[in-house]
Protein backbone atom coordinates (compact mmCIF):
# COMPACT_ATOMS: atom_id res chain seq x y z
CA UNK A 1 0.00 0.00 0.00
CA UNK A 2 1.27 3.52 -1.15
CA UNK A 3 2.80 5.49 2.28
CA UNK A 4 -0.13 8.30 2.09
CA UNK A 5 -2.13 6.13 3.26
CA UNK A 6 -0.79 5.11 6.21
CA UNK A 7 0.28 8.70 6.73
CA UNK A 8 -3.33 9.94 6.86
CA UNK A 9 -4.22 7.73 9.17
CA UNK A 10 -1.18 8.41 11.86
CA UNK A 11 -1.34 12.02 11.10
CA UNK A 12 -5.24 11.76 12.20
CA UNK A 13 -4.66 9.72 15.04
CA UNK A 14 -2.27 12.10 16.49
CA UNK A 15 -4.10 15.22 16.13
CA UNK A 16 -6.96 13.28 17.87
CA UNK A 17 -4.72 11.86 21.04
CA UNK A 18 -1.40 12.71 20.92
CA UNK A 19 1.94 10.53 20.24
CA UNK A 20 0.20 8.06 22.90
CA UNK A 21 -2.46 7.17 20.77
CA UNK A 22 -0.52 7.01 17.34
CA UNK A 23 2.15 4.58 19.29
CA UNK A 24 -0.46 2.71 20.84
CA UNK A 25 -1.56 1.84 17.20
CA UNK A 26 1.65 1.42 15.65
CA UNK A 27 2.70 -1.11 18.38
CA UNK A 28 -0.22 -2.88 17.53
CA UNK A 29 0.60 -3.43 14.09
CA UNK A 30 4.77 -3.83 15.07
CA UNK A 31 5.21 -0.90 13.38
CA UNK A 32 8.52 1.26 14.40
CA UNK A 33 8.00 4.59 16.26
CA UNK A 34 10.23 6.26 13.94
CA UNK A 35 8.65 5.01 10.65
CA UNK A 36 7.96 8.34 7.71
CA UNK A 37 5.62 6.80 5.34
CA UNK A 38 6.04 7.99 1.74
CA UNK A 39 3.93 8.93 -0.90
CA UNK A 40 6.94 7.41 -3.28
CA UNK A 41 6.83 3.94 -1.78
CA UNK A 42 5.16 1.05 -1.10
CA UNK A 43 4.64 -0.46 2.29
CA UNK A 44 3.20 -4.26 3.08
CA UNK A 45 -0.29 -4.10 2.51
CA UNK A 46 -0.74 -6.37 5.98
CA UNK A 47 0.70 -3.84 7.71
CA UNK A 48 -1.81 -1.05 6.89
CA UNK A 49 -4.73 -3.18 7.27
CA UNK A 50 -3.39 -3.91 11.38
CA UNK A 51 -2.93 0.23 11.69
CA UNK A 52 -6.76 0.10 10.62
CA UNK A 53 -7.36 -2.38 13.11
CA UNK A 54 -5.27 -1.04 15.60
CA UNK A 55 -7.15 2.42 15.01
CA UNK A 56 -10.37 0.36 16.39
CA UNK A 57 -9.15 -1.24 18.75
CA UNK A 58 -7.33 1.54 20.67
CA UNK A 59 -10.41 4.33 19.82
CA UNK A 60 -12.99 1.71 20.75
CA UNK A 61 -14.82 3.55 17.23
CA UNK A 62 -16.36 1.32 14.71
CA UNK A 63 -14.51 0.85 11.49
CA UNK A 64 -17.33 2.49 9.88
CA UNK A 65 -16.86 5.76 12.23
CA UNK A 66 -13.06 5.19 11.37
CA UNK A 67 -13.61 5.21 7.43
CA UNK A 68 -15.78 8.64 8.07
CA UNK A 69 -13.43 10.28 9.89
CA UNK A 70 -10.58 9.01 7.70
CA UNK A 71 -12.38 10.11 4.21
CA UNK A 72 -12.71 13.59 6.05
CA UNK A 73 -8.57 13.69 7.00
CA UNK A 74 -7.13 11.74 3.75
CA UNK A 75 -9.53 14.45 0.92
CA UNK A 76 -8.51 17.11 2.73
CA UNK A 77 -5.00 16.24 1.87
CA UNK A 78 -5.26 15.03 -1.17
CA UNK A 79 -6.92 18.57 -1.86
CA UNK A 80 -3.84 19.98 -0.54
CA UNK A 81 -1.40 17.86 -2.26
CA UNK A 82 -3.30 17.73 -5.67
CA UNK A 83 -5.69 20.37 -6.15
CA UNK A 84 -5.42 19.36 -9.89
CA UNK A 85 -7.17 16.58 -9.47
CA UNK A 86 -10.23 18.36 -8.44
CA UNK A 87 -10.31 21.56 -10.52
CA UNK A 88 -10.58 18.52 -13.39
CA UNK A 89 -13.97 17.68 -12.56
CA UNK A 90 -16.93 19.93 -12.14
CA UNK A 91 -18.64 16.91 -10.55
CA UNK A 92 -18.44 14.57 -8.08
CA UNK A 93 -19.77 12.06 -10.49
CA UNK A 94 -16.48 13.08 -13.02
CA UNK A 95 -13.96 12.85 -10.44
CA UNK A 96 -15.08 9.58 -9.19
CA UNK A 97 -15.24 8.51 -12.91
CA UNK A 98 -11.32 9.71 -13.16
CA UNK A 99 -10.52 7.73 -9.13
CA UNK A 100 -9.25 4.71 -10.88
CA UNK A 101 -7.20 6.97 -13.34
CA UNK A 102 -5.92 9.13 -10.68
CA UNK A 103 -4.76 6.06 -8.54
CA UNK A 104 -2.71 5.40 -11.52
CA UNK A 105 -1.14 8.50 -11.68
CA UNK A 106 0.26 8.16 -8.23
CA UNK A 107 1.22 4.67 -8.55
CA UNK A 108 3.01 6.09 -11.08
CA UNK A 109 5.72 7.32 -8.37
CA UNK A 110 6.69 3.81 -7.67
CA UNK A 111 9.75 2.43 -8.84
CA UNK A 112 9.14 -1.36 -9.61
CA UNK A 113 6.34 -2.13 -12.73
CA UNK A 114 4.99 -5.02 -10.89
CA UNK A 115 3.37 -2.70 -7.91
CA UNK A 116 2.61 -0.41 -10.19
CA UNK A 117 0.06 -2.98 -11.76
CA UNK A 118 -1.31 -4.18 -8.70
CA UNK A 119 -2.39 -0.58 -7.98
CA UNK A 120 -3.83 0.10 -11.03
CA UNK A 121 -5.73 -3.68 -11.38
CA UNK A 122 -7.54 -2.38 -8.11
CA UNK A 123 -10.34 -0.55 -9.86
CA UNK A 124 -11.99 0.53 -13.04
CA UNK A 125 -14.87 2.94 -13.60
CA UNK A 126 -17.29 3.24 -16.37
CA UNK A 127 -20.00 5.58 -17.36
CA UNK A 128 -23.19 3.60 -17.80
CA UNK A 129 -25.88 7.05 -18.13
CA UNK A 130 -25.46 10.51 -17.05
CA UNK A 131 -26.09 10.26 -13.01
CA UNK A 132 -24.85 6.33 -13.07
CA UNK A 133 -21.01 4.86 -12.59
CA UNK A 134 -20.19 1.59 -11.85
CA UNK A 135 -16.92 1.11 -9.88
CA UNK A 136 -15.00 -2.42 -9.82
CA UNK A 137 -13.41 -2.75 -7.12
CA UNK A 138 -10.88 -5.99 -6.38
CA UNK A 139 -8.35 -6.42 -3.87
CA UNK A 140 -7.60 -9.11 -0.75
CA UNK A 141 -7.76 -6.17 1.72
CA UNK A 142 -11.42 -5.62 1.00
CA UNK A 143 -11.43 -1.88 2.05
CA UNK A 144 -15.30 -1.60 0.65
CA UNK A 145 -16.33 0.48 3.52
CA UNK A 146 -13.32 2.96 2.98
CA UNK A 147 -14.85 3.14 -0.79
CA UNK A 148 -18.35 4.02 0.44
CA UNK A 149 -17.10 6.82 2.58
CA UNK A 150 -14.44 8.02 0.34
CA UNK A 151 -17.32 8.31 -2.33
CA UNK A 152 -19.51 10.54 -0.12
CA UNK A 153 -16.95 12.78 1.09
CA UNK A 154 -16.46 13.41 -2.25
CA UNK A 155 -19.66 14.14 -3.23
CA UNK A 156 -19.96 16.31 -0.35
CA UNK A 157 -17.26 18.78 -1.40
CA UNK A 158 -18.90 19.41 -4.40
CA UNK A 159 -21.78 20.30 -2.48
CA UNK A 160 -23.93 16.71 -4.10
CA UNK A 161 -25.72 13.70 -2.99
CA UNK A 162 -24.88 10.16 -4.32
CA UNK A 163 -25.89 6.54 -3.19
CA UNK A 164 -24.14 3.87 -3.13
CA UNK A 165 -25.31 0.31 -3.73
CA UNK A 166 -22.75 -2.78 -3.25
CA UNK A 167 -24.27 -5.15 -6.25
CA UNK A 168 -21.65 -7.20 -5.73
CA UNK A 169 -19.48 -7.71 -2.36
CA UNK A 170 -16.21 -9.46 -1.76
CA UNK A 171 -17.02 -9.58 1.62
CA UNK A 172 -20.61 -11.56 1.00
CA UNK A 173 -17.84 -13.90 -1.44
CA UNK A 174 -18.17 -12.13 -4.90
CA UNK A 175 -15.05 -12.26 -6.67
CA UNK A 176 -15.41 -8.43 -6.93
CA UNK A 177 -17.11 -5.10 -5.29
CA UNK A 178 -19.68 -3.82 -7.99
CA UNK A 179 -20.50 -0.74 -6.89
CA UNK A 180 -23.38 1.19 -8.10
CA UNK A 181 -23.23 4.93 -7.63
CA UNK A 182 -26.10 7.33 -8.77
CA UNK A 183 -26.58 11.11 -8.14
CA UNK A 184 -30.00 12.05 -8.92
CA UNK A 185 -29.31 16.10 -8.44
CA UNK A 186 -25.96 17.70 -9.29
CA UNK A 187 -24.15 21.12 -7.76
CA UNK A 188 -23.62 23.71 -10.84
CA UNK A 189 -20.49 23.15 -12.68
CA UNK A 190 -17.68 24.60 -10.76
CA UNK A 191 -18.88 24.73 -7.17
CA UNK A 192 -16.27 23.17 -4.62
CA UNK A 193 -16.76 23.58 -0.93
CA UNK A 194 -14.36 25.35 0.88
CA UNK A 195 -12.29 23.09 3.16
C1 LIG B 1 -7.14 12.66 -5.08
C2 LIG B 1 -7.80 11.64 -4.57
C3 LIG B 1 -7.20 10.29 -4.26
C4 LIG B 1 -5.90 9.91 -4.18
C5 LIG B 1 -4.66 10.76 -4.39
C6 LIG B 1 -5.90 8.50 -3.84
C7 LIG B 1 -4.77 7.75 -3.66
C8 LIG B 1 -4.76 6.44 -3.21
C9 LIG B 1 -3.58 5.64 -3.02
C10 LIG B 1 -2.16 6.11 -3.32
C11 LIG B 1 -3.97 4.44 -2.55
C12 LIG B 1 -3.08 3.23 -2.23
C13 LIG B 1 -3.16 2.31 -3.41
C14 LIG B 1 -2.36 1.04 -3.26
O1 LIG B 1 -1.23 1.10 -2.75
O2 LIG B 1 -2.84 -0.01 -3.68
C15 LIG B 1 -5.40 4.45 -2.44
C16 LIG B 1 -6.16 3.41 -1.97
C17 LIG B 1 -7.51 3.39 -1.95
N1 LIG B 1 -8.34 4.38 -2.42
FE1 LIG B 1 -7.76 6.18 -3.15
N2 LIG B 1 -7.17 8.06 -3.73
C18 LIG B 1 -8.01 9.11 -3.98
C19 LIG B 1 -9.37 9.10 -3.97
C20 LIG B 1 -10.12 8.00 -3.70
C21 LIG B 1 -11.57 7.98 -3.74
C22 LIG B 1 -12.44 9.17 -4.09
C23 LIG B 1 -11.95 6.71 -3.40
C24 LIG B 1 -13.32 6.12 -3.33
C25 LIG B 1 -14.39 6.64 -3.84
C26 LIG B 1 -10.75 5.95 -3.13
C27 LIG B 1 -10.74 4.65 -2.68
C28 LIG B 1 -9.62 3.97 -2.27
C29 LIG B 1 -9.64 2.65 -1.64
C30 LIG B 1 -10.88 1.84 -1.28
C31 LIG B 1 -8.31 2.29 -1.44
C32 LIG B 1 -7.79 0.98 -0.83
C33 LIG B 1 -7.56 0.00 -1.98
C34 LIG B 1 -7.00 -1.33 -1.51
O3 LIG B 1 -5.84 -1.39 -1.14
O4 LIG B 1 -7.72 -2.32 -1.56
N3 LIG B 1 -9.66 6.76 -3.34
N4 LIG B 1 -5.86 5.70 -2.85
Amino acid sequence: MIGIIQRVLLDLLEETGGEPLKFAVMDRAGVPHDRDFRIDQNYPDDECLKLIQGAVDETGLSEDAINVLYAKAFLKEARNLFPQFFMMAKSSEQFLLRQATIHGVIASGLKKPEERQVVKDKFSARSIEPGFVEVTYRSPNKLCGLFRALAHEVAGIYGECLTVHCADCMKRGDDACRFELRWEKTAPDGILSSE
